[in-house]
């Protein structure tokens, strides 16, 4: 394998691809970019200052003038703003439900999309998201596409929920994924979609150990 590879991946919410990207990354000792946890950041800053979620330049401005990074921690990606651990902060489905106003935006993507080619200007990571194939990483070495059936992926953002003491409704988190769905595949500006050369998973059914060796496999045989 080539030793700074990008591999990208992109899918729907609760495709599994967080908990992926995240393993595959350990597995061949590359970083992990968790784009979503960037635009998170950039609307938990925006909520925190009361900044007007429809007026595009004043979110531009905030992106433009705070600093994320992203830690590996043994417990998971640790998200600083500005030296703000928000890790928690920006999980909480209030903050969840509101980034689809910064992400639909020309002028945050761009900024946003700087943050993330800048983590990955010297390759050797995984990165995973909306775009991450089709706009940020077009020159991919590799690129996935994980996709599963909205039940699925709303049992599993359930457990994921649950597991971190959030009281959650399963009903509720299926329609919310819907929603993010048709906000995700819908909006103008770098909308989901499967990219051409990208290697299709459906993780229906499938563990997260399966998922990883998939990908490995297909990583092996594209890289040597
Ligand atoms: O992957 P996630 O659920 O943490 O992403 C949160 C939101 O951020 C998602 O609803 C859409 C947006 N997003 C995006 O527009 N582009 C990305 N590359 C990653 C996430």
């Amino acid at each position: 394998m080539k030793s700074a590879p990008v591999i990208a991946i992109d899918g729907p919410a609760g495709s599994g691809k967080s908990t992926v990207a995240r393993k595959l990354a350990q597995r061949l000792s590359l970083r992990y970019l968790d784009s979503g946890a960037m635009y998170r950041a950039a609307t938990w800053k925006v909520l925190r200052d009361g900044v007007d979620l429809n007026d595009e330049a004043a979110l531009a401005a905030v992106v433009e003038n705070m600093r994320v990074e992203l830690l590996e921690s043994a417990a998971g990606v640790v998200v600083l703003a500005d030296g703000i651990d928000i890790s928690k902060a920006i999980r909480e489905p209030e903050l969840t439900a509101r980034v689809k106003y910064l992400a639909r935006m020309p002028a945050v993507r761009k900024g946003v999309g700087a943050w993330q080619r800048k983590f990955g200007e010297n390759g050797g990571i995984v990165a995973e998201g909306r775009d991450m194939t089709t706009v940020i990483f077009q020159d991919a070495d590799v690129k996935f596409y994980l996709d599963a059936s909205v039940e699925t992926r709303a049992r599993r953002r359930f457990d994921e929920l649950q597991g971190c003491g959030q009281d959650v409704d399963l009903d509720e988190l299926q329609r919310e994924i819907s929603e993010r769905d048709r906000s995700d595949c819908e909006r103008e500006t770098a909308p989901l979609r499967r990219a051409h050369d990208a290697v299709y998973v459906d993780t229906t059914g499938l563990t997260i150990e399966d998922v990883v060796n998939i990908l490995i496999a297909a990583v092996e045989a594209r890289t040597g």
